[in-house]
């Protein structure tokens, strides 16, 4: 695709209390182009090139969080999930902002098909976007997560793998295993290989006896080629008379857990309400 090798056209943003440095080639509107600094609503994600348009959206702008069904809260943490049909300008505005940091994906222009889940940090000013993921609605492929964002004021403490879970809990309320739409990108990959060693010598680790890969995968909603994948890069898997053979000395496993990094922030699955989109 063309975009790929388009050069970046906006140095900067501002969202909320933010100004963040792009780091992306973006196809916002033409007029847009060129444009030092972009000038976004956090709470419905207009963007302006001027900051007194901005100030002037602010006073008549009501929404106070993403538009959508809030079906997880805990403590100061809220998920929305934002219907890309019933929100569509709100879902382009996602995707625009989202490519400032995505490389390689494409966008999804029919954000019609798509569901969007946006973590947000709440207070008494309102719900303030820190990151999300987006979902097709039906995925023939078993995708559970398309696109994948932190924004970079909030990378690196945990919000990732918090999504990351998220898109899990919800394959596990489905009833299905998932995956994530690739080509991931290093950093995506990177959260990604932490999350699966972590929740599988999680359980390896406390599992008395043999457990299969296919076991796994139903415990986890991990597809099984991710399980293999991943046992397979820290050497745990061997081969034997047609079967594979998962390594579980705890030694092994405690040292490939503490070089996995930290857990990041829980999702609390007793405060997430939620049926399957049909
Ligand atoms: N350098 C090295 N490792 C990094 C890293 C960086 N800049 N950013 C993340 N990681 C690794 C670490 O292992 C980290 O765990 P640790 O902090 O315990 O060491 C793990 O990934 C996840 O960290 P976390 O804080 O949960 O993730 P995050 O909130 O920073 O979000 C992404 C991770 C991928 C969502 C974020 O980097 C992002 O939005 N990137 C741009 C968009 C993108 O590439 N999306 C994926 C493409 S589909
Ligand atoms: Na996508």
């Amino acid at each position: 695709h063309e975009e790929f090798t388009k050069v970046k056209n906006i140095a900067k943003i501002e969202l909320g209390r933010y100004e963040i440095d792009t780091w992306y080639f973006s196809p916002f509107p033409s007029e847009y182009n060129d444009t030092p600094k972009l000038f976004f609503c956090e709470f419905c994600l207009s963007f302006m090139k001027r900051k007194e348009q901005l100030q002037r959206h602010m006073k008549k702008c009501d929404l106070k969080h993403p538009p959508g069904d809030e079906i997880y809260r805990s403590g100061t943490l809220s998920m929305f999930e934002v219907d890309g049909k019933k929100n569509k300008v709100y879902g382009q505005n996602l995707c625009y902002l989202a490519k400032l940091f995505l490389d390689h994906k494409t966008l999804y222009y029919d954000v019609d098909l798509f569901l969007f889940y946006v973590l947000c940090e709440c207070d008494d000013r309102g719900c303030h976007i820190v990151g999300y993921f987006s979902k097709e609605k039906h995925s023939e492929e078993s995708y559970n997560l398309a696109c994948i964002l932190t924004l970079p004021p909030y990378q690196r403490k945990g919000y990732g793998k918090f999504l990351i879970s998220f898109s899990y809990e919800l394959s596990k309320k489905e009833g299905k295993v998932g995956t994530p739409e690739r080509p991931l990108s290093d950093l995506g990959l990177l959260s990604y290989r932490g999350y699966w060693t972590r929740v599988l010598l999680e359980i390896l680790k406390k599992h008395k006896g043999n457990i299969s890969i296919k076991e796994l995968s139903d415990m986890t909603a991990i597809k099984t080629d991710d399980i293999l994948s991943t046992l397979q890069a820290l050497d745990l898997i061997q081969y034997r008379k047609g079967q594979h053979v998962i390594c579980a000395d705890p030694k092994v496993l405690d040292r490939h857990l503490k070089a996995a990094g930290r857990g990041g922030l829980e999702v609390d699955v007793s405060k997430l309400i939620w049926t399957p989109y049909k």
